[in-house]
């Protein structure tokens, strides 16, 4: 595999400055790039909660940043915390990095060993996601055509991504010659934030409508479906955007792979199957209205999971930075995160 390009990484969304968070508003992208300066861990709360800040590891290094900043303010930790793990429900890197920085206090640890925790997990995960690039890259076959859904680039991680991450991998070893990406109903993610990656870091790809994605894969332009998670259970059940659970199963019936890449704070072993996994439900308002403009007749009800469930029968390969583990089980799982 040739080296890693740096042209195809410039994007750093979540960033320390000395005493406050600055996070990429990626609520306002790709319109504006506006930066919010979080100076209370309650504001990475509300960030948190807004989707100003979002992607599961992203999440889990803004409140690990929350809890370091309280107790540099000499703020008492255990609301802080509390309120930090409510935000959201489903990524389990909110909750595996809380417990993290919460095993630090227990130990005693003081302000400035807490930041140095939180600067860990951000510096863990940027080289994760270049481990799981290297490896999920050398899944591809040279001159293959890939899909993705969300967002799992820079903006959802300390940087470079997870299933986006072995993207910017593929295409710099010249494995991947076509990038699709689902625009992600009812967010955007991928017609936002993803898109606006790749244009950024210059790597060719093109939009399809989610409602697109079965049609493509028949056409015999992808031979993998890449995507992330939000939460590995202990089978290898994988919970991620809402909308990866058709892909996973018209990727079966077209012949298309299946890759789930997520470092291993994703992965849940105290959750033994998906069934166990809280899907997160958000606002009605969030399908009801495009970019703020009403689009649903006044008086129509809408359901808005924003996670499904891919069962692990129907994923090829789950690439963690710890290695590969294909037609993932519960034995596979447990020789490796057990
Ligand atoms: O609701 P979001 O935008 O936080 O959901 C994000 C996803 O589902 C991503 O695919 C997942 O967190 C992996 S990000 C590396």
């Amino acid at each position: 595999m040739t080296a890693f390009d740096p042209t195809h990484d410039s994007i750093r969304a979540v960033q320390w400055r000395g005493d406050h968070l600055c996070l990429l508003d990626q609520r306002l992208l790709p319109g504006e790039e506006r930066w919010i300066e979080c100076r209370n861990a309650a504001q990475v709360t509300t960030a948190i909660r807004d989707l100003a800040v979002r992607g599961a590891p992203a999440i889990g290094i803004a409140a690990a940043w929350g809890v370091a900043m309280a107790a540099q303010q000499g703020v008492t930790l255990e609301p802080v915390l509390a309120d930090l793990r409510a935000a959201r429900p489903t990524a389990v890197n909110l909750m595996w990095a809380l417990d993290r920085m919460k095993r630090r206090i227990v130990a005693g640890a003081d302000g400035d060993a807490l930041l140095r925790e939180a600067q860990a997990i951000q510096d863990e995960d940027l080289a994760a996601n270049r481990k799981m690039g290297e490896l999920g890259a050398a899944l591809i076959a040279p001159g293959s055509g890939v899909l993705t859904h969300c967002n799992t680039g820079s903006l959802a991680t300390a940087g470079y991504g997870t299933a986006l991450g072995v993207i910017r991998a593929g295409v710099a070893a010249g494995r991947i010659a076509r990038v699709y990406a689902g625009e992600t109903r009812p967010w955007q993610q991928g017609a936002r934030l993803t898109m606006w990656e790749l244009v950024r870091d210059g790597i060719p790809a093109q939009l399809i409508a989610d409602s697109a994605a079965a049609h493509l894969m028949k056409s015999g332009a992808v031979q993998w479906v890449i995507v992330g998670a939000d939460r590995i259970a202990a089978n290898g059940d994988t919970a991620n955007k809402i909308g990866t659970y058709q892909l996973a199963i018209a990727a079966k019936y077209h012949g298309v792979k299946f890759m789930v890449v997520a470092p291993s704070s994703t992965v849940d072993m105290a959750t033994g199957t998906g069934e166990e996994i809280e899907i997160e439900l958000r606002d009605a308002a969030e399908l009801l209205s495009t970019a703020g403009s009403r689009t649903v007749v006044e008086g129509a009800q809408a359901w808005n999971p924003v996670f499904d469930v891919a069962p692990a029968e129907l994923i090829d390969a789950i690439v963690t930075e710890r290695g590969v583990i294909e037609r993932p089980n519960s034995l596979a799982m447990q020789a490796m995160f057990g």
